[in-house]
């Protein structure tokens, strides 16, 4: 578990609390307290009620099919996410409202109303039906935060063709694997994207990742503009390449939507988790939509005139689920950004706040604790007083970090949620309601209404601190890890009988609220981003002077954790400086960016036990510079003196 018990004792002992103004409540979505209640006591019928709110084919004939671990919600009913997030809107005032705001690094703008995105969409969708995709096969989307990558996921989810996003940052070798897990037949690409001034070449990457594939027919390339295209830069191989724009030139704007059952497949989104190799996180249409759709209403209090930003990248399943499905099929205004967030300055995010008169923001706390070491001053040389509420996702966040936000962001007027859940829940789970919760720094309060969560010990009895535990089957679930079924049982369903289990650590205070912990497992969480010690681990020893090596989480003021990586060198081999640069470099080519060790810690042992094991405990210990734990079971324990005065040495260097 990440962290020390100490500290969260401390947490526990919050007595702040900031209930939502009286203004706020009078108006909010969901106002009643009663709603709990209600939900638990009718929690299919609760479900139901969302649903309905939802445009079918054809209705469902049962809410729930439960024969743990496999649901199935709205069994028997047809219906197109795409014909939710679009065509629904184009009957009524909404035809003509912006659905996307999309502003570029450089500076850049467009903007779709609903009417121009079911234009587009419908286009790309045959475009794809004219590339040979047919519903059931999968498609690879690797490009920048651009309004195309909305367009290409809500076209592949009108004809049925299911979406495998992989962030922009992962490698080309990160990329291909993927694309092979699916067996994707057509990769959706750019020229490049702009991040921090730089130029990201991702059509590159795309092609030596495909060279790694056979199963890619084809790779559609956006020409992403401003700068980048016209630069000559791209090779685009005759019969597999196509752009675009030349494509969507010709395309058709009529599609007809396909009829997909509520348990057809949406999408598979690929999340680390402790084996070297990444899951496939398998979402369904029926119930994935039903729980982005009500909690994105009632969580962010949605209304028609909002302006809505969530900042995360659609690489990842908040992208998914709150950028693109559970705003659009609410009829939202969502704003997209492509870059950085310190690009050209530090104030870049409050100059769109102010720019556009931002409403929501839902950021991720490292991105807050960034915020709060560039200065009040950034935010304060704009006007933010449109924001009436705040989100935050990815991590525990801290309570310094949460009064910053609450203070300076949110000028002490704004709920904040702080929404726990994950690539496998699909929608928010644990979360404040902004009209009713009061709100104390650093927890995420309660599970949703019709969300059944607790906390629980290692042999499924109820405590107050322990594991987090799902003990229901909730809509927006995974439905399994692509083609790893026996991963699927025993990652998640083998610790308790029926029940899901989140890998996270947990504890539940006086008021009843859950404060989450952070992950009890090999996953690690660096800056909102997940990612295995075992991935780390094996791009490390895929380099050829690398013998062993362990890898483990370390405390990081802003990025929450940052890697720490210990590494044996093979016979011979000095671990210079040199080296410790090139074996950083190395994990970023193999994985990407953010899989860079903060640290490499060179050393003749790792400490194991008699039978061999990497006690990982001990290096956390050492990495933390906290006091070495119980030791008598390794095979030599003079291992973790030697290694910990090694790292001190280096620490202070
Ligand atoms: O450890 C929890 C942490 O992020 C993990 C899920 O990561 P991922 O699948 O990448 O999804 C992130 C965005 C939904 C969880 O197991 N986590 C997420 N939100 C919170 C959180 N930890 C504490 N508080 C949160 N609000």
């Amino acid at each position: 578990m990440s962290g020390d018990a100490g500290a969260f004792d401390a947490l526990l002992s919050e007595e702040r609390r900031f209930s939502p103004s009286e203004e706020f409540r009078a108006h909010a979505v969901v106002a009643d307290p009663g709603v709990y209640e209600t939900a638990a006591a009718d929690r299919e019928g609760y479900w139901e009620r969302w649903a309905r709110e939802l445009d079918w084919f054809q209705a469902w004939d049962r809410v729930l099919e439960w024969d743990p671990p496999y649901a199935k919600w709205f069994v028997g009913g047809k219906l197109n996410v795409a014909h939710n997030c679009l065509d629904r809107h184009l009957d009524g005032p909404r035809r003509n409202k912006a659905a996307l705001v999309w502003e570029g690094e450089p500076g850049d703008v467009r903007t779709y109303t609903y009417w121009d995105l079911h234009r587009e969409v419908s286009k790309f969708s045959n475009v794809l039906r004219g590339l040979g995709v047919e519903k059931g096969d999968r498609v690879a989307i690797y490009l920048p935060m651009i309004p195309e990558a909305a367009i290409a996921m809500l076209a592949c989810a009108r004809i049925g063709a299911p979406h495998s996003v992989v962030f922009g940052g992962f490698s080309p070798e990160s990329l291909a694997d993927r694309i092979n897990d699916a067996r994707a037949k057509v990769v959706i690409t750019a020229d490049g994207g702009y991040r921090r001034g730089g130029i990201v070449h991702l059509k590159a990457n795309a092609d030596e990742a495909v060279r790694l594939c056979d199963c890619v027919e084809h790779v559609v390339v956006v020409a992403r503009g401003a700068g980048i295209t016209g630069q000559g830069q791209v090779r685009m191989e005759e019969g597999r390449d196509v752009w675009y724009h030349d494509l969507m030139e010709s395309a058709s704007a009529v599609c007809e939507p396909e009829v997909m059952d509520s348990e057809d497949l949406l999408y598979i989104l690929y999340t680390s988790g402790t084996t070297g190799k990444p899951k496939g996180v398998v979402h369904t249409t029926g119930g994935y939509l039903t729980q982005v759709y009500a909690t994105t209403k009632a969580v962010f209090d949605l209304k028609e005139d909002d302006m809505y930003w969530c900042t995360a990248d659609v690489g990842w399943v908040t992208g998914h689920s709150y950028i693109v499905y559970g705003p659009l099929a609410n009829g939202a205004t969502v704003l997209m950004y492509e870059g950085a967030p310190d690009w050209p300055d530090r104030g870049r995010f409050w100059e769109i706040c102010q720019k556009y008169g931002v409403t929501i923001f839902y950021t991720a706390p490292t991105a807050i604790r960034a915020f709060m070491r560039w200065g009040e001053d950034w935010p304060g040389r704009y006007d933010l007083s449109r924001i009436r509420l705040l989100g935050t996702v990815g991590e525990p966040i801290n309570p310094e970090a949460w009064m910053w936000y609450h203070r300076v962001i949110g000028g002490e007027r704004c709920p904040i949620v702080d929404t726990w859940w994950q690539t496998e829940t699909g929608a928010i789970m644990i979360t404040p309601l902004p009209g009713l919760t009061d709100t104390k720094p650093g927890t995420a309060t309660r599970p949703f209404p019709g969300i059944e969560a607790t906390i629980l010990d290692d042999v499924g009895g109820e405590t107050t601190a322990g594991y987090l535990a799902i003990t229901a089957p909730w809509p927006s679930m995974l439905r399994g890890i692509y083609g790893d079924d026996e991963r699927y049982r025993a990652t998640y369903w083998s610790k308790w009988d029926g029940v899901y289990f989140p890998g996270d650590g947990a504890k539940r205070d006086g008021d009843d609220y859950l404060w989450i912990l952070g992950r009890v497992d090999d996953v690690l969480n660096v800056a909102g981003h997940r990612i295995g010690t075992m991935e780390v681990e094996s791009a490390l020893v895929d380099h050829q002077s690398v013998a062993e090596s362990a890898v483990v989480g370390k405390t990081h003021d802003i990025k929450g954790q940052s890697i720490a990586a210990f590494v044996t060198l093979k016979e011979g081999v000095e671990g210079t400086a040199e080296m410790e640069a090139t074996l950083k470099q190395h994990v970023a080519d193999k994985i990407g960016a953010i899989a860079r060790p903060e640290m490499v810690v060179f050393t003749a042992d790792l400490p194991k036990t008699r039978s061999g094991k990497i006690m990982r405990r001990l290096l956390r210990d050492i990495a933390e510079g906290r006091a070495v734990g119980d030791t008598t079971t390794l095979a030599d324990p003079a291992v973790v003196q030697r290694l910990k005065e090694k790292y001190e040495e280096e620490g202070d260097a």
